[in-house]
C-alpha cells in the first residue's frame, strides 16, 4: 500500500513570482488562485507552497514576523482559505513551508526576548561576547559572520542566515510546543503537510567554536544532531500523527546514512528529505565555484541516493537553484530536447517528483546585466564578500550570474503580453525577456511543447505501477549516458537518457513507450538530448 504523496506529483510555487493578481509587482494568492486549473490540467496532485507569512522579505519570507497570519501583499486570510478550499475541490493538497530554525527579528518573541529578564529571553540563543567580540568563531550561510550585538540587552544572539534572522532556541521546550501550536494552527484549516526548512540544524549542540572551514565555520555544532532527531520525533508523535498528512525535510549537508536515519518508519520523523548532493556535483566546495557538469558525476550520485534510500524526493529545480536546463541541459540549440529529456529523467525515477514553476516551460536562467537587476540577499552579501577578495568584477559577475537563487526567481512567464503576463505593473524582479519564445500559454497549445511532454509523463506515471513504485537499478552511468531500470511485477522498463549533444550508438531492446522525439520505434541509436523508456516483461 502506498501513501498519497508517493503517488502525487508536487509543484513547488514561489507565491512572489507566480502570478500577481492586483498590480502591485508582486504574486499574491489570488493568482495562484486562478492557476489551480492549469496546474490540474498539468497533472499537479501536491501544491507546495514557500512562505506566505507576515515578513520584513529580508529574505522573501524565509524571515517569519507571525506564523498566523499572511503578508499583505500576498492577500488575506480569507484569500489563503480560499486557496485550501480551491485547491480541495480539485483534488489538490497544500503543503505549507515551515521554517522554523529562526523567526524575523521583527517577530514579537524576539522583540520581547530583547529584555534580558522576558520570559521570551531563553526562545533564541543570546550570549554575552568574548574578547570583546562575538562569543565563537562561527560563520553563517549568507556569508557573513552570525553574531549580532543588541544594545539593548548587552548580548550576542545568534544567526546562521541573515541578522533579521535569529535562530530559535530549541533546549527551551516553549519553543517547541510554540511550533507545535502553530502547526496544528495549519493542518486544522486543512493544509496537507509541511517543507520543512532547513530542518536538520534546528538543534545546536554546542556553541564551542568550531573546525575553521572556508564555509559555516561551526557547523558540526548543529548539523543532523540527536537533539534534532528528538524534536523532529516530537512534531511526529505530538502533531503530524494526528493529521493525514506528510513532511518533507530540507536537509543540508546530509548523507544517505543520516537521510535513512531521518526517514525510517520505525524512527518517526520525516518521510523525505531533500538532499544536496547531486546539486554539488556541479561545484567545487561551495555553489558560487562551479565546474563542468559532467553527467556521469551526476548520475552516480543519483544511482547512490536511488539505491540507499527507500525513497526519495527527487529535485532539479527550486528557489535557490539555477534553472535545470541551463545547468544540465543546454539552453540554447537543444534548449527544448534537453527540457524534455529532464522531465522524462525526474519523471522516472523512483520518489516522490518534484517541479518548480516555470520548469515545466523549460524558463531558464535570468537574462540580467549586472548586480543592479540582482534582489536576492544572499547574492549580495557574497558579491561583496568576492569583491573584498579583490576578485575582478567581471569574474565575480560570472560566478553570481551562474549560481545566483535569482535565476529562478524571475516571474512566471504565461505569456506574451507585458511582462508575460505576470504583472501589469512593475515586477518586483525583471522579467526574462525570452518570455516571447517561452511562456505558458503557447506551450499548452503546441502539443509538441515541454509543457505537454511533462503532461504527457506525469499522465504515463500515474498509469504505470512500475515507474511510481518499482525497483531501481542503474546499467550506465557515463557523461554521455544514464541509463537504469525499473521492474515491477513482471514489467521491466528500460530508461536511456542522453546528456549529449551528439547522437551515440546505445542498443537495447523492447518496445517504445515513450521517447522526447517524434518516433515510432527504438533503433539503438539516441538523438542529441533524447530520453526514451522501453518496456519488456520479465519472469518474476
Ligand atoms: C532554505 C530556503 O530554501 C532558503 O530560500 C532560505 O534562504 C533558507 N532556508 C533560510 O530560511
Amino acid at each position: 500500500m502506498s501513501n498519497w504523496w508517493q503517488d502525487r506529483i508536487v509543484y513547488q510555487v514561489y507565491p512572489r513570482s507566480f502570478q500577481d493578481s492586483d498590480g502591485d509587482g508582486i504574486g499574491d494568492i489570488p493568482g495562484i488562485i486562478s492557476h489551480l486549473p492549469d496546474l490540474k490540467e498539468l497533472g499537479v496532485g501536491i501544491l507546495w507552497l514557500s512562505p506566505v507569512y507576515s515578513s520584513p522579505n529580508d529574505d522573501n519570507g524565509y524571515d517569519i514576523s507571525d506564523y498566523r497570519s499572511i503578508h499583505p501583499a500576498f492577500g488575506s486570510m480569507d484569500d489563503m482559505d480560499r486557496l485550501i478550499a480551491e485547491a480541495a475541490l480539485l483534488d489538490i493538497k497544500l503543503v505549507m513551508d515551515l521554517v522554523i530554525n529562526h523567526t524575523s527579528s521583527e517577530h514579537e518573541w524576539f522583540q520581547k526576548s530583547r529584555d534580558p529578564g522576558s520570559p521570551y529571553r531563553n526562545y533564541y540563543i543570546w550570549r554575552p561576547g568574548v574578547n570583546g567580540g562575538p562569543p565563537n568563531n562561527w560563520t553563517s550561510f549568507f556569508a557573513e559572520k552570525c553574531w549580532e550585538y543588541d544594545d539593548r540587552s548587552g548580548e550576542y544572539y545568534l544567526h546562521l542566515f541573515s541578522r533579521k534572522m535569529p535562530d530559535l532556541n530549541y533546549h527551551n521546550p516553549s519553543v517547541l510546543s510554540e511550533i507545535e501550536d502553530i502547526m496544528r494552527f495549519w493542518l486544522d484549516k486543512g493544509v496537507s503537510g509541511f517543507r520543512c526548512d532547513v530542518i536538520n540544524i534546528l538543534f545546536k549542540t554546542s556553541l564551542e567554536d568550531g573546525r575553521k572551514k572556508l564555509i559555516l565555520t561551526g557547523s558540526e555544532h548543529y548539523i543532523s544532531q540527536d537533539g534534532a532527531h528528538g524534536i523532529l520525533r516530537h512534531l511526529r508523535s505530538d502533531v503530524l500523527d494526528h493529521y493525514d498528512c506528510f513532511a518533507v525535510g530540507e536537509t543540508v549537508f546530509v548523507t544517505p546514512a543520516m537521510a535513512r536515519d531521518l526517514c525510517d518508519t520505525s524512527r518517526g520523523e520525516l518521510d523525505m528529505v531533500f538532499s544536496f548532493e547531486h546539486m554539488e556535483s556541479d561545484q567545487i566546495i561551495v555553489k558560487w565555484f562551479k565546474r563542468r557538469f559532467r553527467a556521469g558525476r551526476f548520475a552516480r550520485v543519483i544511482t547512490r541516493w536511488q539505491n540507499e534510500l527507500a525513497w526519495n524526493a527527487n529535485y532539479l529545480e527550486n528557489h535557490d537553484q539555477p534553472r535545470s536546463v541551463s545547468r544540465f541541459g543546454c539552453d540554447a540549440a537543444y534548449w527544448k530536447e534537453s527540457a524534455k529529456m529532464l522531465a522524462l529523467f525526474l519523471l522516472s525515477l523512483r520518489g516522490t517528483p518534484y517541479l518548480y514553476q516555470g520548469q515545466e516551460i523549460g524558463m531558464t536562467n535570468f537574462d540580467f546585466k549586472s548586480m543592479d537587476d540582482v534582489r536576492d540577499i544572499e547574492s549580495h552579501n557574497v558579491y561583496r564578500l568576492l569583491r573584498r577578495w579583490h576578485l575582478p568584477k567581471k569574474m565575480c559577475w560570472h560566478i553570481i550570474s551562474t549560481s545566483s537563487r535569482d535565476n529562478a526567481r524571475t516571474p512566471m512567464q504565461w505569456n506574451t503580453s507585458g511582462n508575460a503576463g505576470f504583472t501589469t505593473g512593475t515586477p518586483w524582479l525583471s522579467t526574462n525577456q525570452n518570455y516571447r519564445r517561452i511562456n505558458a500559454e503557447d506551450q499548452r497549445k503546441d502539443p509538441s511543447s515541454i509543457w505537454n511532454f511533462y503532461r504527457r509523463m506525469i499522465t504515463l506515471r500515474a498509469g504505470s505501477d512500475t515507474l511510481k513504485y518499482g525497483t531501481f537499478h542503474a546499467r550506465t552511468t557515463s557523461n554521455r549516458l544514464f541509463c537504469f531500470e525499473r521492474e515491477y511485477k513482471g514489467e521491466l522498463l528500460t530508461v536511456l537518457i542522453s546528456f549529449a549533444p551528439k547522437k551515440q550508438r546505445a542498443p537495447c531492446s523492447g518496445g517504445l513507450l515513450v521517447s522526447n522525439y517524434d518516433r515510432t520505434s527504438y533503433d539503438g541509436m539516441l538523438s542529441p538530448y533524447e530520453a526514451v523508456i522501453l518496456r519488456n516483461e520479465v519472469d518474476q
